[in-house]
């Protein structure tokens, strides 16, 4: 595991990025695992200034996203689908026919869950997973629980995650009550993940989960088992590794 800490988030978002656009240049019909969120907006942001300076082009790149809400319209601004759009694949070359999100509105959830799972295999192996992290050590919308599921699934969230994201919302009614996730095993056979994490009010939760014991109630404890595991931190976040 290799941890850096930032004390500037502009050079953490440009480290983020380098280290995406540095695969993609080497191999640039790379798979990504793409995460969503406040955290790496700041990164998505950086890629796109690489993109349009011609550093680096994802025309051959494939991507998988984490999760996305259930119920929630995929032009509604707060769906993952509208997000990514927003913040990454209105701006670089990615063909549409290389992006994969699952369908939080399919008329048979399950049944989706099982598609994005064959859609998964077909690519084989995500080469760079990027993670967000939950204040309750999610990784994906994978929520602590007495065990994890391996693949895609229907996940109900927990009140404490509705509450955190209920800052993107008018209220938390608003924010879904499930969402479609891929699970912790597609997640570790990732070749290598990257695990960005900022705030102080996550200092705590991300330094239980690199060094606490490994357990299913703070799921990013597994990230520990992971052989490629980088990990980036802002200053607040990283308080406890100094
Ligand atoms: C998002 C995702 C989540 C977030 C996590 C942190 O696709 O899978 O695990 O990464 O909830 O969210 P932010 O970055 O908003 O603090």
């Amino acid at each position: 595991m290799n941890i850096h800490t930032f004390e500037n988030e502009q050079e953490l978002n440009e480290a983020g990025a380098g280290i995406i656009t540095g695969l993609v240049q080497m191999q640039p019909g790379a798979v990504l695992g793409l995460a969503t969120g406040g955290t790496p907006v700041g990164i998505y942001e950086e890629l796109v200034k690489a993109y349009k300076k011609g550093r680096v082009s994802f025309k051959k790149s494939t991507t998988f996203n984490l999760d996305e809400y259930v119920g929630l319209p995929e032009d509604h601004v707060e769906s993952y689908h509208a997000y990514m759009k927003q913040h990454l694949f209105d701006h670089i070359d990615i063909p549409a026919g290389q992006i994969h999100i699952p369908d939080g509105n399919a008329p048979d959830l399950i049944e989706e869950c099982k598609r994005y799972n064959k859609e998964l295999e077909k690519a084989k192996q995500i080469d760079l997973q990027i993670l967000g992290l939950g204040h309750n050590g999610h990784i994906g919308f994978n929520e602590p629980d007495h065990s994890l599921v391996s693949g895609t699934h229907l996940v109900e969230l927990k009140q404490e995650t509705r509450e955190a994201n209920a800052r993107f919302f008018a209220s938390i009614d608003e924010v879904p009550t499930h969402a479609l996730t891929m699970g912790v095993g597609t997640i570790l056979k990732a070749k290598s993940i990257l695990l960005v994490v900022r705030g102080e009010d996550k200092a705590e939760i991300v330094h239980r989960a690199l060094t606490g014991p490994i357990q299913t109630e703070i799921p990013a404890t597994l990230l520990q088992t992971h052989p490629h595991l980088v990990v980036l931190l802002d200053a607040a976040a990283g308080r406890y590794f100094k």
